[in-house]
């Protein structure tokens, strides 16, 4: 399937909006795309405020408040591109590694602690882990444009 390379997100670090046009992964057996994008605004590592699209923000305001799990709003965990040139937005999980697109992970990564010790106070801990992918995004690593509007540099891959 190949892979989507990426780094995990410390605590409390993300600040800002994102415009989602991909899968959101939110619930054990729900993924949709939206018809229109869907508006996460994060502050301090949290997930502050869900907008745009109608039908997608309300039901996952409702999935998340009715959760009653705090971990569940931290984030992004996780932020990872895709980088094969085959893969598609199906119903298979591989849309994470969509050429271009960039996928970040919400909530729980508590895995990650287990495995190392002593990053407990670094992970996000909830009893849920979902995901929402970016398929246009620009992403720069200081001045160096990494991916722009879902095209990978290819000069830096
Ligand atoms: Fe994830």
């Amino acid at each position: 399937m190949g892979a989507a390379p990426g780094v995990r997100i410390p605590r409390g670090r993300s600040h800002g909006e994102v415009l989602i046009d991909g899968p959101v992964m939110y619930h054990p057996v729900h993924h949709v795309v939206p018809a229109t994008p869907l508006r996460l605004t994060y502050e301090q590592g949290r997930l502050v405020n869900i907008s745009g699209d109608p039908l997608l923000s309300g039901r996952l305001r409702d999935w998340l408040e009715r959760l009653g799990d705090d971990g569940a709003w931290e984030g992004p965990v996780h932020f990872n591109i895709g980088i094969n040139p085959n893969a598609l937005t199906t119903q298979h999980p591989e849309w994470e590694r969509v050429m271009g697109a960039v996928t970040c992970g919400m909530g729980d990564l508590s895995i990650l602690s287990a495995l190392n010790p002593g990053l407990e106070s670094e992970v996000a801990s909830a009893g849920v882990h979902w995901d929402w992918t970016t398929l246009r995004p620009t992403v720069m690593l200081d001045d160096v444009t990494v991916v722009r509007e879902g095209i990978i540099n290819s000069g830096v891959c």
